[in-house]
C-alpha cells in the first residue's frame, strides 16, 4: 500500500481508512466525468467519519495523482502543476469536501484557483457521510474568476464544468501567446552532414525557435557521458552563453542521461533531434487519431530514456516550449506512463476498427487509391490541392500535414480515383514514430499506385528520394505500381533530376494532366481483362463472376453467355478458385 502518499494531517485517523485514501491513487475518473458520483460519496462518506476536509488532485486523464487531509476547516491546498509554463493552467483540479455541509468555495479557495491555476476548483459540501451541494470555480479572462452556481451533487452530470475547463485553458493560451517573450534561441550541434545540419535548422524553424548559431563536428570517437567530447562540449557551453541561447538541439539521439550530463555543462536545454521532430508532430496532430499516435510517439520515446525510477519525465518532456499531447505528462512515473500507453495503444485500436471498415467500405464502392508520398516539403499536399480542387493545410515548413488526408478527383469523361496525401517523410526519422503512424501510412500504402513526390529543386533530391524508398521498404510497401514526379519543375532550368519522373509544378499547374494520365495507367496496370464463357447449364456461377469485376462485354450465343471483365489479378484468383479454371476462355494483362 502507499499508505505514505496520502498527504497532510493524517494523525489519530485509523489504517484502514488511510488504506481506503490510498486506494484513490488507482482509481480511474472516467475522462468524459467531470467529478464521478461515486468519488464524491466516497470522499463524503470518509469526511463523515474523519471530519476532516480531504483534497483529491484529478488530472485531465482522470488520475488522481494527490491526496491530502486536513482539519475540519481547512486543507492545505497543493502547487500541483503538470505544466512548465506556470502561467498556463496547470492540467490538475482540485476537488476538496467541506465537512460542515457548505459546498460555498471561500475566499481562501479562489485565491488558490488563481495562485495555483487549478483547471478548477471544486468544493464538495458534507453531512452525515452524505455529499449536499457542489460548487465549481474556474479561470478566465484577465485573471477573472467563474463562478459556478451552487448545485445538488447528484446534478453534476447536467454541468458543463470540462467544457468550461477547455474554454479557460484557449483563453489563459490565447493571453499567453500574446505576452509571449518571443521565440527561443537556439544552437544546432550537427555530427553527420551539413546538409542534414540544414534540414535541423529547418525543423526548428518549423517548430519556433530562432537558430543563433550551427557547429558541426565531425564525430572521431563517441564519448558515452556527453555524446561529443568533453573538450568540444566545454566549448560548445561557452558558445551557447555568447550567442545567448536558451537550448542546444543535437542532430542525432541522445541517451536520457546524456541529455542530463549536456544539460549540467551546457547549463541551456537539451533537445535532441527525435524529440526535436516529435515536438513539430504534437503542434501539427489535429485530428483525434494523429493526437493519440503522437501522444504514443511521445511516452514511448521518452519512457526508454527515463533515469531512475521516480518522477522523471519534467526534464524530458517537451522539445521546444512545452506543447502537445505530451505536455501534462511531466510527472508522471513508469506506472502511470505504461497504463497511459496500454490506454492509448486500446483507443488507436479502435480507431484502426473504424478505418478498416471505412476502407472495406471504399473497397466496396471500387474507387481505386493513389497515394502522395514523399520527402516533406516536397509539395505533395499542394498537388493534392491543385489536383482535386481541394483546400488542405498548405506551408513552407515540415511535416505541414500529418494526418493523411484523402480526396477524390473527378474528371468528366473518367472514373473517378481517390488521392490520399500522407506525412512528409524525412532522414533519421523516428522509430517510434513509424511505429505510431503505421497505421495511417499502412493505410496510405495500400493504395493500388504509390505516387513518389520529389522536390525537383532540392539540391538534396537524390538523398531524399533513398530516404523515401528506405521508409517504403520498412512499411513493406515494394509491390505497387509507381508514379515518380518531380514537382516544382517551375525552378528548374532544363535539368532532367530523375529521368523517366513525370514532371509538375503543383504551384502554377503544369502538366498535371501528364500526371492523372500517368496515374490512371499506372491504376490500369492493377486491372486484368478476363473473359469466361459459360454454358447455361452452368448459370450458378454468373453471380460470382459478376461480382467480382467491372462488366465490360456480355454476349449471349447458342452454347451460353460470354462475358468479358475488368478486375484485380487478386480477385481473379479468388473467383477461379471458387468456380474453376474450366470457364475462363481469355485473360491479359
Ligand atoms: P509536408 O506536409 O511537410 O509533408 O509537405 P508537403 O510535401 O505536403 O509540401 P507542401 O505542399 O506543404 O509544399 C511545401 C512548399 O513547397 C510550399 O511552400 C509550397 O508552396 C511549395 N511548392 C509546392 N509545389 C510547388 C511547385 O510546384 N513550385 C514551387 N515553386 N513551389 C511549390
Amino acid at each position: 500500500m502507499k499508505r505514505d502518499e496520502v498527504h497532510g494531517n493524517l494523525e489519530g485517523i485509523r489504517d484502514t481508512i488511510i488504506d481506503r485514501l490510498a486506494a484513490l491513487y488507482d482509481y480511474q475518473v472516467d475522462e468524459t466525468a467531470f467529478l464521478p458520483r461515486e468519488l464524491m460519496e466516497f470522499l463524503a462518506a470518509v469526511t463523515g467519519v474523519i471530519r476532516r476536509e480531504i483534497a483529491v488532485y484529478i488530472t485531465r486523464d482522470g488520475e488522481i495523482v494527490n491526496v491530502s487531509v486536513g482539519t475540519d476547516r481547512d486543507v492545505e491546498l497543493q502547487d500541483y502543476r503538470l505544466r512548465r509554463n506556470a502561467q498556463r493552467l496547470s492540467c490538475v483540479r482540485c476537488v476538496h469536501t467541506h465537512p460542515n455541509g457548505d459546498g460555498t468555495l471561500s475566499d481562501v479557495d479562489l485565491s488558490a484557483l488563481r495562485s495555483f491555476r487549478y483547471d478548477a476548483m471544486v468544493a464538495v459540501g458534507c453531512l452525515n457521510g452524505q455529499p449536499t451541494l457542489v460548487q465549481a470555480s474556474f479561470l478566465g479572462a484577465n485573471e477573472q474568476v467563474i463562478l459556478s452556481d451552487l448545485v445538488r451533487w447528484n446534478r453534476l452530470p447536467e454541468q458543463k464544468w470540462l467544457e468550461q475547463i477547455e474554454e479557460s485553458d484557449r483563453i489563459i493560451g490565447r493571453e499567453q501567446k500574446e505576452l509571449d517573450l518571443g521565440p527561443e534561441k537556439c544552437v544546432l550541434m550537427g555530427i553527420e552532414s551539413m546538409e542534414s545540419l540544414e534540414e535541423l535548422a529547418r525543423l526548428a524553424e518549423t517548430a519556433g525557435a530562432v537558430v543563433v548559431g550551427s557547429f558541426l563536428q565531425k564525430k572521431e570517437k563517441a564519448d558515452g557521458a556527453l555524446f561529443i567530447g568533453r573538450g568540444r562540449a566545454e566549448e560548445l557551453s561557452r558558445q551557447c552563453q555568447a550567442l545567448e541561447a536558451d537550448m542546444c538541439i543535437f542532430d542525432e539521439e541522445l541517451s536520457g542521461i546524456q541529455v542530463r550530463n549536456l544539460e549540467d555543462l551546457l547549463r541551456v536545454k537539451v533537445v535532441d533531434r527525435t524529440t526535436l521532430i516529435l515536438d513539430i508532430f504534437a503542434q501539427r496532430a489535429s485530428t483525434a487519431e494523429g493526437k493519440l499516435q503522437v501522444e504514443l510517439a511521445q511516452l514511448e520515446y521518452q519512457s526508454a530514456r527515463l533515469i531512475g525510477e521516480g518522477l522523471v519525465l519534467s526534464r524530458l518532456a517537451g522539445g521546444i516550449g512545452t506543447r502537445g499531447p505530451g505536455e501534462s505528462k511531466l510527472e508522471m512515473n513508469r506506472r502511470r506512463i505504461r497504463n497511459r500507453v496500454t490506454d492509448l495503444k486500446r483507443r488507436l485500436e479502435e480507431v484502426e476498427r473504424q478505418r478498416d471498415i471505412q476502407r472495406k467500405n471504399r473497397e466496396r464502392n471500387e474507387i481505386p487509391v493513389a497515394a502522395l508520398v514523399g520527402y516533406t516539403n516536397a509539395g505533395k499536399s499542394t498537388l493534392l490541392n491543385r489536383m482535386t480542387g481541394s483546400d488542405v493545410y498548405v506551408h513552407d515548413q515540415l511535416f505541414a500535414t500529418l494526418d493523411s488526408v484523402a480526396r477524390r478527383v473527378e474528371e468528366p469523361d473518367a472514373p473517378p480515383f481517390l488521392l490520399v496525401d500522407t506525412v512528409g517523410f524525412i532522414r533519421k526519422l523516428p522509430h517510434t514514430l513509424v511505429n505510431a503512424f503505421h497505421a495511417t501510412l499502412e493505410e496510405a500504402l495500400r493504395a493500388d499506385v504509390l505516387v513518389l513526390v520529389n522536390d525537383g529543386a532540392s539540391p538534396e533530391l537524390h538523398q531524399q528520394h533513398e530516404t523515401v524508398e528506405q521508409v517504403l521498404a520498412e512499411l513493406g510497401a515494394t509491390t505497387q505500381p509507381r508514379v515518380e514526379v518531380i514537382n516544382k519543375c517551375d525552378l528548374l532550368n532544363g535539368e532532367h533530376p530523375l529521368p523517366g519522373a513525370v514532371e509538375v509544378s503543383a504551384l502554377t499547374g503544369e502538366n498535371l494532366e501528364g500526371l492523372r494520365q500517368a496515374i490512371r495507367k499506372a491504376m490500369g496496370q492493377t486491372q486484368v481483362t478476363v473473359s469466361f464463357h459459360v454454358p447455361y447449364s452452368a448459370y450458378h456461377v454468373m453471380a460470382p463472376i459478376r461480382a467480382s469485376g467491372r462488366l465490360l462485354e456480355e454476349t449471349h450465343t447458342d452454347s451460353g453467355t460470354c462475358i468479358r471483365l475488368s478486375m484485380t489479378p487478386q480477385d481473379r484468383d479468388r473467383l477461379i478458385s471458387q468456380i474453376g479454371a474450366e470457364y475462363v476462355m481469355k485473360q491479359n494483362g
